[in-house]
């Protein structure tokens, strides 16, 4: 096999571990492995995680991409982890070393480039957004981009709050996450699901997201009462697990809203597109925290309700805001404010032949702006493949 155009990614969010920066880096793996069928190899120096000899043969089979897992837990740029991508690009004769999210291990790209990479690239998420604003952080931030040709944007939102911390040699990119819009299809609601989770004639509001502050659940469920007083049939659906779960279930039984309130647990990746249509309607009204700090970077899953053909209500919060055309699509509600998420609920849910249209709406705006082949040709080009 050619090494001519062999990259390294350099990366420690990859999987078995979901969340929104592995699924943005799975899904730009796949494109890649698609322009690439030419020659070349991709190899992946990660970190460890249990579970992951599965997911990497299967990944592996899937793709033929080489993964190297590092012995550290989480991958820092630490002399030794550079004396070891050094080796690995050497090994595969990579001339591109791409980073699979900015901070902090961006900050190897000096290193890198010393070594001998030609071509250094990172992309960035949510969380590149206070390393930009914090000082001492953002000092770092912009030494390491004056190593990388391409830094990778969200949105609007993100690229604002990052352009005055990079370097002038560095070049800001958009690259967001494709949707697989023919996994994510607009469908009539599974007649299983229903009846497991007793939802026949009845509202359905779904939100798909880990369970932490940020992504609001615990907004919903106190909004929950009041959107119940205009809709008594109402059902949240909470798709996804994380570290709130306790504290979410604790909300719910002190409410006594365990009959309306369900919590579904994590659902693999070929049931999703189910849980999404499920929904009149999906909420994760998203909010900012630390002064700011903690923002939602865009919020691949309201563009994943899109194309499953369901409105959204977004939160106000860093890029999201990005992933809704307003009264369109969706809307956009202040994350802090319950009153506001409870009001602006019961009257989407009021006004069902409006949620069809913008669902309808979204569904287009999916296939047109965010599927992956949009942002996977963008990529590959960036790549020079
Ligand atoms: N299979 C499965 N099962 N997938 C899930 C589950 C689940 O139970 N829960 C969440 N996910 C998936 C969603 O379908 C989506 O693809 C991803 O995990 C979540 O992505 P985001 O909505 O973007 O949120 P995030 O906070 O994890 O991601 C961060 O990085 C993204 C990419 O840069 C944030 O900064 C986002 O704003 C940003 O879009």
């Amino acid at each position: 096999m050619s090494h001519q155009r062999s990259i390294l990614l350099v990366t420690n969010d990859l999987g078995p571990r979901a969340g929104g920066i592995e699924t943005f880096i799975l899904g730009l793996i796949d494109q890649l492995v698609i322009a690439h069928r030419a020659g070349g190899q991709i190899v992946i120096l990660t970190s460890t995680q249990p579970g992951s000899e599965k997911f990497d043969q299967d990944l592996m089979a899937r793709t033929g991409v080489v993964v190297i897992r590092d012995r550290a837990k989480v991958l820092l740029p630490s002399p030794r982890v550079n004396r070891v991508a050094a080796r690995i690009a050497r090994e595969y004769g990579c001339t591109t070393v791409w980073f699979g999210a900015a901070m902090p291990l961006a900050w190897m790209a000096g290193h890198l480039k010393r070594a001998g990479v030609k071509n250094l690239l990172a992309i960035t998420h949510g969380h590149e957004v206070w390393w930009s604003k914090l000082p001492v952080f953002r000092q770092i931030f912009k030494q390491s981009t004056k190593s990388l040709s391409h830094l990778t944007y969200l949105g609007e939102f993100t690229r604002s709050a990052m352009q005055g911390a990079v370097s002038k040699n560095c070049t800001m990119v958009q690259i967001a996450p494709g949707i697989p819009i023919d996994h994510f299809v607009p469908s009539q609601k599974s007649k299983e699901l229903v009846a497991q989770y007793d939802l026949a004639g009845k509202k359905v509001v779904v939100c798909v997201g880990r369970l932490v502050h940020r992504k609001g659940q615990d907004k919903l469920i106190e909004a929950w009462p009041e959107v119940l007083e205009s809709h008594p049939d109402a059902v949240l659906l909470l798709v996804g697990i994380g570290p709130r779960e306790k504290f979410l279930r604790n909300q719910v039984a002190t409410r006594g809203l365990s009959r309306q309130v369900r919590f579904v647990g994590r659902v693999a990746y070929n049931e999703l597109p189910q849980y999404f249509s499920l929904g009149d309607l999906f909420a994760m009204p998203s909010r900012s925290r630390l002064a700011g700090l903690e923002v939602e970077g865009l919020g691949i899953v309201y563009l994943e309700a899109s194309s499953s053909g369901i409105p959204v209500l977004a939160g106000r919060s860093g890029g999201a805001p990005d992933a809704v055309l307003q009264g369109i699509t969706g809307e956009v509600v202040d994350g802090t404010d319950v009153k506001k998420i409870a009001a602006l609920t019961s009257r989407m849910l009021s006004e069902p032949e409006r949620l069809r249209e913008m669902g309808a709406a979204g569904r287009v705006w999916a296939v047109e702006k965010w599927s992956w082949q949009i942002w996977g040709d963008k990529f590959a080009q960036l790549l020079g493949l």
